[in-house]
């Protein structure tokens, strides 16, 4: 897949001109991808500790940010009003750039110039052609890296770490496998792999986590009746997280753990017992 720079101005105009706007939500502060890649958070108060540290920078004035997986633009809008003046975001599906683009336009139209859109999928080294080395002072990448393998999460992880400046910071947000919705059966299984990583780490071809489905981790015995359906809906790679997996990813790319920690997400089908998600902040 190619990754291709974007006319934030063109992109408005094409989401105008296209009917592309953001879908109804059907959840509590969630709204459904285009591309069945999960959902993004919308309204304010859901933004995690890392995104509204993440803010703060953005909007330091003279700061440069980058975000992965911005979707219909949540947190590029609520960094643009509070005063960030260079915002570039990457999304793998260009409608969602371009409804994000329509909502910039309409919402604070002095700002568009202030975004850069990037449409193209992570990792990949076609990014190096937009995105300078050693030029970011904060990148946020949330619930995207658990779309990803082990070797697509290292090349990610290294490609961000050469675009950010020394000292510059990533925000992270993945999920874990203490998932509401996952099989108490695998939960179970993936801690006992964890445990014996913790005591050999050098085993990469064994780190605990990925699923070649996201079915492989449900429950489908009440869905036998339509499991072709429900399996065509749930496939796709997954990977689902414990702290100190996260944490070795992360290692492996040369960061330094600022903060590594299980949170919380509050609702139904996820919710279980306050560790449905890892949270990371890490610096070059
Ligand atoms: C689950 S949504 C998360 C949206 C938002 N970051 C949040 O946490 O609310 C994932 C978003 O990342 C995008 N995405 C998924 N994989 C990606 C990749 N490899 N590179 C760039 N964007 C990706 C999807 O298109 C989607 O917009």
């Amino acid at each position: 897949m190619s990754v291709i720079y974007l006319n934030p101005s063109e992109a408005a105009e094409e989401a105008v001109k296209n009917d592309l706007k953001i879908p109804e939500s059907d959840q509590v502060n969630r709204t459904k991808t285009l591309n069945n890649y999960g959902y993004m958070r919308t309204g304010r108060g859901v933004f995690e500790i890392s995104t509204r540290q993440f803010l703060e920078i953005a909007a330091k004035p003279g700061s440069k940010v980058l975000e992965i997986g911005a979707a219909y633009g949540e947190v590029v809008l609520e960094a643009l009003r509070k005063g960030a003046m260079d915002y570039t975001a990457v999304d793998l599906e260009e409608d969602h750039l371009k409804i994000l683009a329509r909502r910039v336009r309409e919402e604070l139209p002095e700002k568009l110039t202030c975004v850069k859109l990037i449409f193209g999928g992570v990792p990949n080294p076609d990014f190096d052609k937009y995105i300078e080395k050693g030029s970011f002072d904060a990148i946020l990448i949330e619930n995207v890296l658990h779309f990803l393998d082990k070797d697509q999460i290292l090349e990610t992880l290294s490609q961000i770490h050469s675009w950010l400046k020394p000292g510059g910071k990533i925000f992270s947000i993945n999920i874990s496998f203490y998932l509401g919705w996952i099989k108490p059966e695998i939960r179970q299984s993936l801690k006992e792999q964890v445990a014996i990583f913790q005591k050999d780490p050098s085993k990469i071809d064994q780190i605990p986590g990925f699923f070649h489905n996201r079915y492989e981790l449900m429950n489908l015995d009440k869905y036998q009746e339509r499991i072709d359906d429900i399996k065509k809906k749930y496939a796709g790679q997954l990977f689902v997280f414990h702290t100190d997996v996260i944490r070795y990813f992360f290692e492996k790319a040369e960061f330094v753990i600022e903060e590594c920690c299980f949170r919380q997400i509050n609702v139904e089908p996820f919710k279980l017992d306050g560790k449905e998600s890892v949270m990371i902040i890490a610096k070059k």
